[in-house]
């Protein structure tokens, strides 16, 4: 009998529904491509469940998301609901209960598509970002007081702890030696100034790759200096490990050398338990329901959650499928400017998965 993946879908706000739909439409052609089949059950989580029924996330989401293969999530954002509600209700604290530690986020520009980095192409722009994905500043821990007044303080902590650090950098590590390009994993960080964060990082990043994982080469970048070296050197990039607040921020400069958001996927990874893969994107509000917008980042996105499900070749088809596309027919990244609309995307995707 053919295998079952249970998938949580979460299509979410704006034009998440839009590339989800798309991005299901490939999975699925993958799967009877490739013999295995999907269980999906949709979960409204989102903005406008919010605004009608003032929960962000229902009691039971948890245990409930618990109980699947992994989650396939849209885009989270609402134009009417106040940033940062949304965020951290739905998403940080799904990636937080679910213990997500770990954000994958490939950097890697397909053929045919323009990059603004002068000079660098597909075999310059391949590499990726492993972004602690559970700790850092984006614990919340902190607070505030005398607010409001000339005397007001807010302090707003980064928080590790050596079993974070430890767990993300085995991955990290793990994850190169798989990979298996350049063996060279860098830590990315800010040792001259987070004296105590980073100082924990570097020891552990030293100790554990010099006693487990000796062939892979340890390099080490300021985040700063990170963000000239994407621009002007991506190619020296192999495997980049960094902290929840870096990660974020490296991997939107990432994403626009990629191609932009309209292509940028990403995991949330819980190596032992359920992962959520999703477009590195917003939810796009303006572009919603116009059938402009590009899938591709959601059509990775869900070929990164089968190659995590361990079906390897269809995540490998869908990839070369996409590479396909943007090397011969998508003229554009941008929304509204492919050439195609939203659904022909899909299509054209999931055609050459099914056929080829
Ligand atoms: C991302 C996003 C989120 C983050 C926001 C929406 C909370 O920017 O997935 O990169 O900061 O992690
Ligand atoms: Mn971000």
């Amino acid at each position: 009998m053919a295998k079952t993946f249970k998938i949580a879908v979460l299509p979410g706000d704006g034009t998440g529904p839009e590339v989800i739909q798309e991005g299901i439409k490939v999975l699925e052609a993958a799967g009877q491509r490739f013999g295995f089949k999907y269980d999906f059950q949709n979960f409204d989580f989102g903005g406008a469940r919010y605004l009608s029924t003032g929960e962000v996330l229902p009691e039971s989401a948890v245990s409930d998301l618990k109980q699947f293969d992994s989650i396939f999530l849209g885009a989270i954002g609402h134009p009417d609901v106040k940033p940062g509600i949304l965020e951290k209700g739905i998403l940080l604290r799904l990636r937080f209960e679910l213990d997500q530690y770990i954000n994958l986020r490939p950097v890697k520009l397909f053929k045919g598509v323009d990059t603004p980095l002068k000079n660098k192409g597909p075999e310059e722009i391949d590499y990726v970002v492993v972004r602690e994905n559970s700790g850092g500043i984006y614990t919340g821990i902190g607070g505030v007081s005398m607010k409001g007044t000339p005397d007001e303080v807010a302090v707003q902590n980064m928080v590790y702890s050596r079993f974070q650090v430890e767990r993300c950098l085995r991955y990290a590590f793990d994850y190169t030696m798989k990979r298996n390009r350049k063996k060279t994993l860098a830590l990315c960080g800010k040792t001259n100034v987070l004296t105590y964060v980073f100082d924990l990082w570097e020891r552990a990043f030293h100790e554990i790759g010099a006693k487990d994982f000796p062939e892979i080469k340890r390099e080490y970048y300021h985040v700063d200096a990170t963000c000239m070296w994407m621009v002007k050197n991506p190619e020296w990039f192999d495997v980049i490990v960094t902290n929840n607040m870096f990660g974020d921020i490296i991997t939107d400069l990432g994403a626009i050398t990629q191609g932009g958001m309209g292509i940028a996927a990403g995991g949330n990874i819980n190596p032992e338990g359920v992962s959520m893969f999703e477009p590195i994107g917003g939810s796009a509000p303006k572009y919603t329901g116009k059938n402009m917008i590009n899938p591709l980042a959601a059509i990775c996105a869900g070929a990164m959650m089968l190659d995590t499900l361990g079906e390897h070749e269809a995540a490998r088809c869908i990839e070369d499928a996409v590479s396909d596309a943007t090397s011969t027919k998508i003229k554009d990244m941008g929304a509204g400017r492919m050439g195609y609309t939203t659904t022909e995307v899909g299509d054209m995707i999931a055609a050459t998965v099914a056929g080829g």
